[in-house]
């Protein structure tokens, strides 16, 4: 019997590679039709490498301070994906800006997920910004690549409640807890052919989202 067709993906890290780990276990537990091509990393010797070798994975070390540029950097990150041909690329806490070279290269097939309610917080310690800014809601955003850091049309955000107590440190941990769920989730709605953009609309089922889709208390909100 021939395997079903399912999603080519490359995944791409920089470090501890716990989403990597919720991608790897849900296609496992086949709630996620997909197959892991190849996984990238920028810097050596971190625990998502490990991750991939324990699930039998190709993975491939491209350690960017190597590289005299970012375009140079990108050139060989595409070279190397491209041994893998994955039909999407899933950044799993991959901390390089890309270069529009690249994105354009994978103009569409790119995915990130960001650990706030974008467009709130882009860029680095989103946990201590919102929790600075004294914000009651806070969460994570999967959303597609475009050429501006962070942003790209959102499809999914997983959104929690803060607490009194909560530091950054709590916030991370909550939070990740929700990432793990909710970007298997959206990737599986590629696999299924459910989620598409065309000219920076996202679309589910067709029908145009006009913001993103919620996830809160485990149960998903249209
Ligand atoms: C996650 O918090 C994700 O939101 C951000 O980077 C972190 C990666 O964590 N983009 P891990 O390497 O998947 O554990």
């Amino acid at each position: 019997m021939s395997n079903p067709v399912s999603l080519k993906i490359a995944v791409l890290i920089s470090g501890s590679g716990s989403n990597l780990q919720a991608i790897i276990d849900a296609i496992s537990a086949n709630t996620l039709q997909a197959e892991i091509t190849v996984v990238i990393s920028n810097r050596p010797g971190v625990k998502g490498l490990e991750r991939a070798k324990a699930a039998g994975i190709a993975s491939i070390t491209l350690d960017h301070t190597q590289y005299p540029s970012r375009e140079l950097f990108d050139q060989q990150l595409i070279q190397n994906i491209q041994k893998y041909p994955p039909d999407l690329i899933v950044l799993a806490g991959f901390m390089r800006i890309l270069s529009d070279n690249f994105i354009e290269h994978f103009r569409d097939r790119i995915l990130n997920i960001h650990p706030s309610l974008l467009p709130e917080f882009k860029g680095l310690n989103t946990h201590q910004r919102a929790l600075d800014a004294h914000k009651n809601l806070h969460g994570v955003s999967v959303h597609y690549v475009s050429n501006e850091l962070d942003g790209g049309p959102v499809i999914l955000q997983a959104i929690i409640k803060l607490q009194d107590n909560d530091t950054a440190s709590t916030l991370q941990q909550r939070i990740q807890v929700e990432e793990h769920i909710i970007y298997p989730m959206a990737i599986e709605w590629i696999a299924q052919g459910r989620l598409a953009i065309i000219n920076q609309q996202v679309y589910l089922d067709n029908k145009a989202l006009e913001k993103p889709l919620k996830w809160v208390n485990k149960q998903l909100i249209k």
